[in-house]
Formats: structure tokens, C-alpha cells, sequence
């Protein structure tokens, strides 16, 4: 089409005069332009800066000329708000950083705002700051300049110089284990954004991470700075959650609000930095066959391609590959914690069941579902269980303690027993022993139960009574609460289609429709029957607070075994049967997974040696997750418990094998 140039003359007059700024006309031209950061590398490592300022500073217009700038307009810097600094200290001081902040590098430090007292010297004798040129960082040239927003935290920036606002910095890392679903910021107002950058990657996430020089930890926020990754059935308000499925993620919108679990951990100053990966619906499911709609992350240890178990899939990889995550949440119904922190050799805590809302939490079993972390460092377990499970939580970290004397073993291989995993079992045992000054018992729950059944289990066999206890439960509870809601408004929105289902929940949720109803009753019956007994019988709590339980508890929890992710093994299944992992799922006790060493083993995947996680877990009486994280803490101090490195290697740590050198010459 060709107008005239007088018809454009006139169209562009009108257009200007429509644009004159009456207020609801601005609003409605700068409303939909979002900006969702920015991204930018600096010596080959790359960042993202927020959009969101952390505060603005007055800089003199000429005074950053010589700081290189994106787009001509964003300059990185650095404030330093230390209170009383000298100048002089200031090299030292940005040592400091580096050392203790992965985001923070000497290139941010080419233009210095000063806050506090210090940055009086910034200033001419009219209050008007003015530029320091000297031997700043590494021998670079410096600005100097005085920051008069005094709330704005030390750490590196993005300037925007036209405006003078200050933007927080992330570091960017590929998630090369595809641990999570999803990369998040934080905005303003509580809700989450997508992560808007991209680094390279195969068919990876790009995760970014604060600054650490950003928080400072205090009372009221004891995780503040913690980098944290989502189990993707927490809801967390204006993020779309998939619960593991993709037709669930497409059909419903984002939360409205954040699970208040979660809520806890934030308010305490948790940094979220993405959705992690669930089995779907959080069934148990195995990585070769059953992941159809995601792909199961990669377990780091060993050589790379063991199964990381599941639910809490991602939690347990990205917590074993990745130094720049700190912790994560995940949920255990039937050990859902438990199985990655074995597999990976990590810490966790299957909780106390109860001990803190699930609200805006996609369920499996209400009556089982507990919500628990995987970690490196049980220190920060003890701090994050205090924040998230409030005052149901006792933490025993700095109080007296006085351990249990009394050790009973589940299935632990004979003392004699030369395998590798079974003598550092047995190390483990006589260790503990030693430490809490007691004595240990192996016991039998089968033969304890057949000797004396507790009234009401009609005296069924031990296996006989819980053989089909979880499966009705996980299938009766969530077939009502996800399953039937799910396929009602999926069919409501796609003409009366079905969803896609991976096949263990199908199987599972087929077993439950099998049923009749009354099962659900029978098998909650059974379950409480269990519990009254075995936590009588096996794990009654102490009558002394610094005590707390009368006995620990103790079970292999991996043994190092080989469980590669290309072994296809006989399809999807119900899980009937009982053993030693359902113990606390029906009793309610607390089950904390302790790594304690790791076996070499000829790798099929490999063919080398490679090494895989011992671990074992330890139970006590219900309420005492305490006493257990205390242990974990001691243990830990005295060598008896490792606090595992990130990499191939528990132990040791080490380049995860798939992550190793590059090919020369490419
Ligand atoms: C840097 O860290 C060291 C060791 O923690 C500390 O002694 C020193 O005071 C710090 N320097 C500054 C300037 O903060
Ligand atoms: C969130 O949305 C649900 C469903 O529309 C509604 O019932 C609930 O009240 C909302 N909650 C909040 C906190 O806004
Ligand atoms: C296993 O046997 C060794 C050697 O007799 C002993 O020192 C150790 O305490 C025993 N360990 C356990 C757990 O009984
Ligand atoms: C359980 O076994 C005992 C001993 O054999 C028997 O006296 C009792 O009647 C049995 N109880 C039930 C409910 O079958
Ligand atoms: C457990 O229940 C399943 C399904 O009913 C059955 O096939 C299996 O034989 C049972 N096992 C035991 C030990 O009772
Ligand atoms: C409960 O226990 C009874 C035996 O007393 C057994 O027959 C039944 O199958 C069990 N049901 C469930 C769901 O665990």
C-alpha cells in the first residue's frame, strides 16, 4: 500500500496528538512493555541481572566513563556496605568476596560505591561526592563513590547509568544433571517469574543464583542467602506447576498462592531458584521405562548413569552435583527422600509425620505424605527443619544431649560378612555405639510380631497384614484428590479426552479402582495398628527431654549397589510387601538418612572402577527429628558420618564423569 505523503503527515500528527499523556493513556502504552532482565557475560562466566533495582545512587555523569557498559546504558559495579571500611581495606575486603560468593568477581569492582561512615571520605567539604582514581582491585583502576542509599547491600550490581537504579546479579549455571522443571526469580510482590536467560547446554536448564554477599543471617531470618530448589508439587504463587505432567502443566494456571510450607522457608529467607523434578504424581518410578512425559535426572555419583530414585529426583541430583545449591525440598511418602539421598549418598530426613501444613501441595497420601529436605551439610538441616516445620520442630543443636544407649539393628549384615558395604555398615554400628556409650541389639520385626501380635492384627504374619497396606493407601487417598479431578477438568477443556498418564500411576490407580471402598478404612486400621505396636515395642519416647527417644533405630539404607538407568526391568508395578523403608512411613517416626562411605565397584557402564554410596538410615521416637539432626551433626564432627562433596565421588568429590575433560582439537 503507498499513502500519500500528505495522508502520512497527517496520520503521524494525529498519532502525536493521541499520545499526549493523559494518565490512563500512559498506563495503557506502558503497561505491557515487562522487562525480564538482562544477560550478560563477564570473562567467560555468565550472569542475569533482575529487573527488579535493589535502590538508586546518584553518579556523577562523568565519572564511570571509563567502566565498560552493556548496551551502553548498564555498567557492573560494586557496593560495599560494611560500615567503618578504609579504603585500604578494600582490597582485602573484595578477596573476601570472591572467596565466599561464587557471583562476585574482581571485574564488578572497577566502579565502588561506598556506604556508611567510610564513605565520608567520599565526599568534598560541600557534601558532594567526588571520584577517588587509585590502586583499587588486582592493581585495576578503581571509582570510588559515595552510595547514599545505605539499605543497599554489598555485593556486585548491574547500573543502569540514566537512571542510577542498582540491579542484583545471579550467576548463571547449566543444569547439565536435568535436575529441575523450571528456573524462578522472585518478584516484589511474593510471586515468581521465569528466569529469562540461557546459557549453553544440551537440552539443559539455565539456572542463576544471587549473591551471597546480598544476605546477611539474623534470628528472624536464619536461612537468609540459602539457595533453595522446589520439589514440583509445591505450588508456588504465579508459577504453573506439572506435578511430572506435561497435560497437567498445560491445563491449569498458575497458583495463586505458595504452599505454606514453603511460605515458612521463604519468610526465613530462602532463595528460591527453581522447580525441581518429581516422578510423576510423585510415584515411585524408575529412569529407563517409566519416565515418559520428563526425562529422569542424572545421578552424578559413580559413572553418571545410575537411577537417582525417586520422587524427589531432582532434589537428590542437583544436591549431589551442584556446590551452587544449597539444599532442596522434596516429600517422602514411601521414600521418596530416602531413595535419592541413598543413591546419591546425601542427608535427609523422612520427618515426623504432621508436623507442618501441606496445603497447595499436590498429595499422594495425606495419611503418609511427609514434607523433608536433602542436603549436604545437616547443620543446615537443623536450621531449615526449624524454620519449616515451626514450633513442631525441637532442634537440639545447642542444647545438652543425652544420646539413647540402646541400638537396635534391622537387617544389618552379619559382623562377619567381608563385603565391602557390610564392613563399612559395621564400622558405622560399632562407631555409634562407642559415641552415644551404649550397646546394640539386632532385632527381628517378623518374629517380634509373630511372638506376640498386638491385639486386632487377627495374627496375621507381619507381611501378610502390611503386604497391601501402602498400595491401598496411595491409590484410595489420591485417586479422589488428583487423579478424578484431573481427568473431570482435562475432559471439560479437550472434549471429553483422557490425559496422558505415565504407566505407574496408571497401574497404581487401576489397582486402587479394583478395590472396593471399604479397603481404605482397612488399610488405615492396619497402618495405625503397626504404629501402636512397633512404636511401643521398638521406639517409645524418653521420659528425659534431653533424651527424647529410648532407642535409635537403625537400617541399611543403600549399599552401593549398581542400579543403571538403562536396565529394563519387568514394567511398572503396585508396591506391595513390607520392609525395613515402610517402617516410619506407617510408624511416623522420624527416618534420617546418614551417608557413611561409598564402595568401588567394577561400573557396566564404565567398564572401570568407579564408586557408589553407602548410607544407612536412623530412626527414633516419633517427635525426637531433633535428636536425630543433632546426631547427624556430632557424627559428622567425629568422622563416624561424611558430609558428602558434590561430584562423582561422596568422598571425595571429583569432575562428574560426564562433565570431564574435553576433547582436544574440537
Ligand atoms: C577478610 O576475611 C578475613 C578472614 O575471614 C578477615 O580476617 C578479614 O578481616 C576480612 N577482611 C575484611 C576487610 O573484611
Ligand atoms: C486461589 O484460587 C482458588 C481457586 O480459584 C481460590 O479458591 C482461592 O481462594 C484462591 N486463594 C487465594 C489466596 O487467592
Ligand atoms: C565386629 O567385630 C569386631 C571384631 O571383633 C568388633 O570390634 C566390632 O565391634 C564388631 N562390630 C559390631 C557392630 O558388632
Ligand atoms: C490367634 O492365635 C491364638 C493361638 O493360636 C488363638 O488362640 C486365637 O484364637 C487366634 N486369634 C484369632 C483372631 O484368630
Ligand atoms: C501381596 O498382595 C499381592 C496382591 O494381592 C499378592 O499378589 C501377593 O502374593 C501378596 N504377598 C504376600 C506376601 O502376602
Ligand atoms: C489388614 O489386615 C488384615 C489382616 O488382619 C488383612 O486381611 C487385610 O488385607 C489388611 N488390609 C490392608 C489394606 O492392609
Amino acid at each position: 500500500m503507498v499513502a500519500s505523503f500528505r495522508s502520512l503527515g497527517l496520520s503521524a500528527l494525529s498519532l502525536v496528538a493521541s499520545l499526549s499523556p493523559s494518565a490512563a493513556q500512559l498506563s495503557t502504552f506502558t503497561t505491557p512493555l515487562t522487562p525480564n532482565g538482562l544477560s550478560f557475560s563477564i570473562n567467560g562466566v555468565y550472569y542475569y541481572s533482575s529487573p527488579f533495582a535493589s535502590g538508586k545512587v546518584a553518579v556523577p555523569a562523568t565519572s564511570l566513563l571509563a567502566v565498560p557498559s552493556i548496551f551502553g546504558c548498564f555498567k557492573p559495579v560494586a557496593v560495599v556496605n560494611k560500615g567503618y571500611i578504609t579504603k585500604a581495606e578494600i582490597p582485602n575486603l573484595l578477596s573476601n568476596f570472591t572467596a565466599i560468593d561464587d557471583v562476585f568477581q574482581p571485574a564488578f569492582a572497577q566502579a565502588i560505591f561506598l556506604a556508611g561512615p567510610g564513605a565520608g571520605t567520599c565526599k568534598d567539604k560541600n557534601g558532594l561526592p567526588y571520584e577517588v582514581k587509585g590502586k583499587g582491585y588486582e592493581g585495576s583502576p578503581c571509582t570510588y563513590i559515595a552510595l547514599e542509599d545505605s539499605e543497599i547491600p554489598s555485593g556486585p550490581y548491574v547500573l543502569e547509568v540514566s537512571s542510577g537504579s542498582l540491579y542484583p546479579v545471579y550467576r548463571l549455571y547449566e543444569d547439565y544433571a536435568a535436575s529441575f522443571m523450571a528456573s524462578l526469580i522472585p518478584n516484589p510482590d511474593g510471586t515468581f517469574q521465569t528466569m529469562s536467560a540461557q546459557i549453553p547446554g544440551a537440552a539443559s536448564l539455565t539456572i542463576g543464583v544471587p549473591s551471597r554477599l546480598y544476605f546477611t543471617k539474623t534470628a528472624k531470618k536464619p536461612l537468609a542467602g540459602v539457595r533453595l530448589g522446589v520439589k514440583d508439587i509445591y505450588r508456588l504463587a504465579g508459577v504453573k506447576g506439572s506435578n511430572g505432567n506435561r497435560a497437567w502443566y498445560n491445563l491449569y494456571p498458575a497458583a495463586n498462592y505458595t504452599a505454606p510450607a514453603i511460605q515458612n522457608l521463604i519468610d526465613a529467607g530462602a532463595q528460591i531458584v527453581g522447580l525441581q523434578k518429581t516422578s510423576q504424581f510423585a510415584n515411585g518410578e524408575s529412569a529407563t521405562q517409566d519416565w515418559v512425559d520428563f526425562h529422569s535426572p542424572f545421578n552424578p555419583r559413580g559413572d553418571g548413569y545410575q537411577d537417582p530414585s525417586s520422587s524427589s529426583s531432582g532434589a537428590g541430583a542437583s544436591i549431589a552435583a551442584y556446590e551452587w545449591l544449597d539444599i532442596a525440598i522434596g516429600s517422602d511418602t514411601g521414600g521418596s527422600l530416602r531413595g535419592p539421598a541413598g543413591s546419591q549418598g546425601l542427608h535427609s530426613n523422612r520427618p515426623s509425620h504432621g508436623l507442618v501444613s501441606l496445603d497447595n501441595v499436590m498429595p499422594l497420601s495425606p495419611t503418609l505424605d511427609t514434607p523433608g529436605f536433602l542436603v549436604r551439610d545437616p547443620k543446615l538441616l537443623d536450621v531449615a527443619s526449624a524454620a519449616l516445620y515451626g514450633k513442631n520442630y525441637k532442634s537440639m543443636a545447642d542444647v545438652a544431649v543425652k544420646y539413647p544407649k540402646n541400638i537396635r539393628t534391622i537387617g544389618f549384615p552379619a559382623n562377619t560378612s567381608t563385603s565391602a558395604s557390610s564392613v563399612i555398615l559395621n564400622k558405622f554400628l560399632s562407631d555409634l555405639t562407642a559415641f552415644v556409650g551404649g550397646a546394640s541389639e539386632a532385632v527381628t520385626l517378623a518374629s517380634a510380631w509373630a511372638a506376640a501380635p498386638p491385639a486386632g492384627a487377627q495374627n496375621a504374619t507381619l507381611s501378610a497384614f502390611l503386604n497391601t497396606t501402602y498400595a491401598v493407601l496411595i491409590t484410595k487417598e489420591q485417586i479422589p484428590l488428583v487423579r478424578e479431578p484431573f481427568y473431570r477438568d482435562y475432559a471439560a477443556a479437550n472434549d471429553g479426552r483422557r490425559p496422558f498418564v505415565n504407566p505407574v500411576p496408571l497401574k497404581r490407580w487401576a489397582y486402587g479402582d479394583s478395590l472396593p471402598s471399604t479397603e481404605l478404612a482397612s488399610a488405615q486400621q492396619n497402618k495405625t495398628i503397626f504404629m501402636d505396636w512397633f512404636n511401643k515395642e521398638f521406639a517409645p519416647p524418653a521420659l528425659d527431654d534431653a533424651q527424647c527417644s529410648e532407642t535409635l533405630i537403625l537400617y541399611p539404607q543403600w549399599t552401593g549397589d549398581q542400579n543403571p538407568r538403562n536396565w529394563y526391568s519387568s514394567g511398572p508395578g503396585v508396591p506391595f510387601g513390607f520392609s525395613s523403608s515402610r517402617i516410619s512411613v506407617f510408624a511416623e517416626v522420624p527416618d534420617h538418612v546418614f551417608p557413611i562411605g561409598q564402595v568401588t565397584a567394577k561400573s557396566a557402564i564404565s567398564d572401570h572402577d568407579e564408586v557408589f554410596p553407602v548410607t544407612v538410615s536412623v530412626m527414633a521416637a516419633k517427635g525426637c527429628d531433633g535428636l536425630l539432626t543433632r546426631l547427624a551433626i556430632d557424627l559428622v564432627e567425629k568422622g563416624i558420618v561424611l558430609q558428602p562433596k558434590t561430584g562423582t565421588s561422596s568422598v571425595d568429590g571429583g569432575k562428574i564423569l560426564m562433565r570431564r575433560a574435553e576433547m582436544m582439537g574440537f
